[in-house]
């Protein structure tokens, strides 16, 4: 017999583990089942460095953060989201450090750094591996909890009720795919919570851990819900630029804490592309480094934030001091090689403020959701704390309604009667590094139209290929991530093909300007099988 939960999550990064532990906090009963289809520390969450955005000084306030927000936002950000987040982060915060999590401290207060964007000082953090704080602090947490966790498990698709005449009804669980033996199997749920994080390895360049490939985002469409503002990739300006390191992220907090940006020849240059210099918002650093790339043929720029002390670079910046000396760059006596990646998703799946979907008994929160907190481009550091708001509201709303949510059906179980193992892995491996390489080359930090069509074309060919792929072989991982990056490029070119005007990070020479005189529109993709009846 099928074991059968109140709540199934998906992801168990910061969100995801919010999500559960909230609400066992306020359902000690929960039977709550978490997939993570790696390890259960492995997401964008553990990697995550500078920090977490509170008000938590006394000369700051909840409007200043509400201003920056939508400031960086470029007019798409919903503001009653915008208040509802940030006027929860002290509460956020203050539960993180009632979970274990030790942040900085400077005497009797928290160390608060300065992030691009903000106009105070506001980001609580745990030196330069905030991140690994709160995820390891959380992990424990939920290792110790009633929660079961399935570590190794790929949520494949959801499963959505069976009502009479074709018509599809709530969400009543998912499948899942056990790396380790290879087979499907069905977790029936009254609610399924999606917690998968991003899609930036999407692009061939990406801060984010190999995980980061859009799942949520590509589930949920497929059954039935609406994506938001999906051509807003997010690009962090400054990655370690060396041919060992994968993907290791030079913190914003090192430019907030003095950290100037130099061309080769050691000359600065971010004056000359927003009187904010260094600490401008993302979108604008990044393009000007793009700029500055391109003008002078360079592979990349520097970070020089030597002219610190060894002791203050030790304290404030460890992780990134140990891993650049390991790949034999000192920041304590020359610049930092940096170029951007892809960083954030800030689109993603709609929900409203309990993380409620399209489709009834869905939720999703943290990167997978488009909760309207970042509009065009998102903060620096307001990503944690929507994990940490969102979580807490999901679970506030699914605490009041479990009772009422009938217990789901016996769901079919995965047929596989009609594919055998592949002979062609080789498929997949080209097609999830062509894919990434014409994102990076064509729907990257510039965009124009041609490039956005000829990325489209490319995409629809990989679609077919993979779909017939899909129906003649068993699932692997491989497949299953390469099938939804596939899917989320698509939503992400036509959301940019959508968009005639440049506007934070969706930037194209062919519309260089925003659009002032029409009203901001998010751009929302409606999948074939929404019901509008089921709305938010
Ligand atoms: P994640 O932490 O990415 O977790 C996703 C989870 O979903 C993982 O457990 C994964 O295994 C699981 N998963 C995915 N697909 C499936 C599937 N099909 N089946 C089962 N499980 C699945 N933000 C800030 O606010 N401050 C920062 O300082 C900061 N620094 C960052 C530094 C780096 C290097 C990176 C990459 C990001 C940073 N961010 C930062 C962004 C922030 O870390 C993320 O947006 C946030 O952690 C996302 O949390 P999440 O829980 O939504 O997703
Ligand atoms: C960083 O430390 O630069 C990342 C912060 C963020 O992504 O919010």
């Amino acid at each position: 017999m099928t074991a059968s939960y109140d709540l199934v999550v998906v992801g168990s990064g910061g969100a995801g583990l919010t999500l559960a532990l909230r609400l066992l906090e306020l359902k000690p009963d929960a039977r709550i089942a978490i997939l993570a289809k790696g390890p259960l520390s492995e997401g964008s969450t553990m990697y995550a460095q500078g920090g977490i955005a509170a008000v938590l000084d006394a000369a700051d306030s909840t409007e200043s953060h509400i201003i920056d927000t939508l400031g960086a936002g470029a007019g798409l950000c919903n503001v009653d989201t915008v208040q509802f987040t940030v006027e929860r982060a002290r509460e956020g915060i203050d539960w993180l450090i009632a979970q274990g999590v030790a942040f900085d401290r400077d005497g009797a207060v928290y160390h608060l750094t300065r992030e691009g964007g903000h106009s105070h000082r506001r980001v609580i953090h745990s030196a330069d591996a905030t991140g690994r704080a709160m995820q390891t602090t959380l992990m424990e947490r939920v290792r110790a909890s009633s929660a079961e966790v399935f570590e190794g498990h790929n949520a494949i698709d959801l499963i959505r009720e069976r009502l009479g005449g074709g018509r599809l009804g709530r969400c009543v669980g998912v499948y899942g795919l056990d790396r380790a033996s290879g087979r499907v199997r069905g977790f029936p749920a009254r609610a399924v919570a999606l917690a998968s994080g991003g899609a930036s390895r999407v692009y061939l360049y990406s801060t984010n851990p190999d995980g980061s490939t859009g799942d949520g985002i590509a589930m949920a469409w497929r059954a039935g819900c609406r994506v938001a503002n999906m051509e807003f990739s997010q690009f962090h300006p400054t990655c370690l630029y060396h041919p060992k390191a994968k993907s290791f992220l030079i913190s914003e907090a090192v430019r907030g804490e003095g950290g100037r940006l130099l061309r080769p020849d050691g000359t600065r240059f971010m004056d000359e592309y927003d009187a904010r210099g260094e600490l401008a918002p993302r979108d604008i650093v990044a393009r000007a480094i793009d700029d500055v790339m391109k003008r002078l043929g360079c592979e990349c720029v520097y970070l020089d934030i030597s002219h610190k002390s060894e002791d203050f670079l030790a304290s404030h910046f460890p992780n990134i001091l140990a891993t650049c000396r390991q790949y034999g760059i000192d920041p304590a006596r020359e610049p930092i090689p940096v170029v951007p990646a892809a960083h954030f998703t800030c689109g993603g799946v709609l929900t409203d403020l309990s993380g409620r979907t399209d489709v009834d008994g869905l939720y999703a929160v943290g990167e997978v959701a488009s909760t309207g907190l970042h509009g065009a481009n998102r903060l620096a550091s307001n990503s944690l704390l929507e994990c940490l708001v969102f979580g807490a509201s999901a679970a506030a709303d699914l605490a009041q309604r479990l009772g009422s949510l009938p217990a789901p059906p016996v769901i079919p179980a995965w047929d596989e009667s009609w594919v055998t193992d592949s002979d062609e892995e080789v498929v997949v491996a080209h097609n999830w590094d062509e894919l990434r390489r014409f994102m990076w080359d064509y729907v990257g930090i510039v965009r124009s139209t041609k490039r956005l069509e000829r990325a489209k074309h490319r995409v629809k060919l990989l679609l077919n290929e993979i779909a017939e792929y899909y129906g003649t072989f068993r699932v692997t991982s491989d497949l299953l991530e390469l099938r939804n990056l596939a899917m989320v490029a698509d939503l992400i070119v036509r959301s940019a093909l959508a968009r005639r005007e440049s506007r934070g990070l969706h930037f194209t020479i062919d519309y260089p300007g925003t659009d002032v005189i029409a009203p901001a529109q998010n751009t929302v993709l409606v999948p074939k099988n929404f019901s509008a009846r089921r709305a938010i």
